[in-house]
């Protein structure tokens, strides 16, 4: 018969197990309340929930579960659910924020390492939705911790688009972001009933953006990708007051009317003092069964857009990548697993994921980004 298995190495087995939502180990988080451990090795844990109605209860309880049993001389585990108690979330929430004071917005703090994509358009349609899940689950495939506000307050579909299944938990005011193919998400549409179109005005708008950014736990983030509204609209303007370190990935189609938002976007970054990464050009052709190219919406927009932004902002904006039209690609938004991760393969997702490893290849950090700062004496 085995030794009976010790308070240590049952809290070692504890310690490897992370909270699907903070994804921090449920003992950092002062989640593991009490262990109890029988002559005959049957072990009882009993767990704190953030909140009553936490979502994960059951994902929680199969991975204490399976690392309890892992250890030597366990017979046998028993997982018991409590809840924090006020004061027990106070501290967790403390702990989380790391010092960061309320409504502070931790990607705009000077020594934030998160590289911010915000990716824009002109016109509506052209796929920027679709891009920005798709960079997002190809950067966290690469190993990257990722994360997507879709501020697309009117329109929202990014959450469809990752197959996000449940609602943000909510620790008082702190909410938890749904994680969705090992990405963190929200988007409005998660506190909206039903899928009621919402009618905000901007300082509303403005509000909503500052509350994802503040409000919600991101933890330490690689990347964050937001998903604009179409158009040149209030929410850029916001973007920028909020994190003046974001830079602006413009997604077109390769029609000619592209120069116009061309000029837009770069009268936009010029205002805001933001640079733009590159440009994203979408529907560039459709491969036909013999392998040859159908061009439907014309050449060359991709290219004219980068080259106009370049004499516009006066610095080198590159075309990113070409982004054929692919049924896999319009499937997988529907089915919330982004064509990159289903058919990484396939024309779409090899130009996305190639897209995605010219954003990570660029260093993470302060190096060669605009701090803002007008030249002296002005
Ligand atoms: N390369 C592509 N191949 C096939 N379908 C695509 C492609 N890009 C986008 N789509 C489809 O086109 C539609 C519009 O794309 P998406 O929603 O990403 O655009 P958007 O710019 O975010 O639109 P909106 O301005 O409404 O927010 C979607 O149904 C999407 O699946
Ligand atoms: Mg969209």
């Amino acid at each position: 018969m085995s030794a009976i298995p010790t308070q240590d190495a049952v809290q070692a087995a504890l310690a490897t197990v992370d909270d699907p939502e903070i994804r921090r180990p449920i003992t950092e988080l002062g989640m593991v309340d009490d262990v109890q451990i029988s002559d005959a090795g049957q072990v009882r844990v009993t767990v704190l929930l953030t909140i009553a109605g936490c979502p994960l209860k059951a994902t929680l309880t199969e991975r204490v579960t399976t690392a309890v049993s892992g250890v030597e001389g366990v017979t046998g585990v028993d997982v018991q659910l409590g809840v924090m108690s006020d004061d027990q979330r106070a501290s967790l929430k403390e702990q989380l924020r790391g010092g960061q004071a309320e409504r502070e917005v931790p990607f705009a703090k000077p020594g934030s390492l998160t590289r911010v994509y915000a990716v824009a358009s002109g016109k509506g349609g052209v796929g920027k939705s679709s891009v920005t899940v798709n960079l997002a689950a190809a950067l966290a495939q690469e190993g990257l911790k990722v994360g997507v506000v879709d501020a697309d307050i009117y329109g929202f579909s990014v959450p469809r688009m990752l197959g996000v299944e449940h609602r943000p938990t909510q620790v008082d005011d702190m909410i938890l972001p749904p994680i969705s193919h090992e990405v963190k998400v929200i988007s409005i549409g998660m506190f909206v009933p039903g899928n009621q179109p919402v009618v905000w005005r901007g300082p509303m708008l403005h509000r909503a953006l500052q509350q994802f950014l503040a409000d919600v736990f991101w933890g330490d983030l690689d990347v964050l990708l937001l998903d604009l509204p179409p158009g040149t609209g209030d929410i850029a303007i916001s973007v920028a007051q909020l994190i003046p370190g974001a830079e602006i990935l413009v997604v077109t189609t390769p029609q000619q009317a592209a120069a116009e938002v061309a000029e837009r976007a770069g009268a936009i970054a010029l205002q805001t003092k933001q640079r733009i990464v590159g440009v994203v050009e979408n529907m560039s052709w459709l491969e036909l069964p013999d392998g040859s190219r159908q061009e439907l919406f014309g050449s060359g927009g991709g290219r004219t857009v980068a080259e106009s932004l370049t004499r516009s902002v006066g610095a080198q904006v590159p075309l990113l990548g070409q982004v054929p039209l692919d049924t896999r690609l319009r499937e997988g938004g529907d089915n919330g697993t982004p064509v990159v991760l289903s058919d990484p393969d396939s024309a779409a997702g090899t130009a996305l994921r190639g897209i995605a490893r010219s954003l990570s290849s660029r260093s993470r950090g302060l190096a060669g980004r605009s701090l803002g700062l007008t030249p002296a004496g002005r």
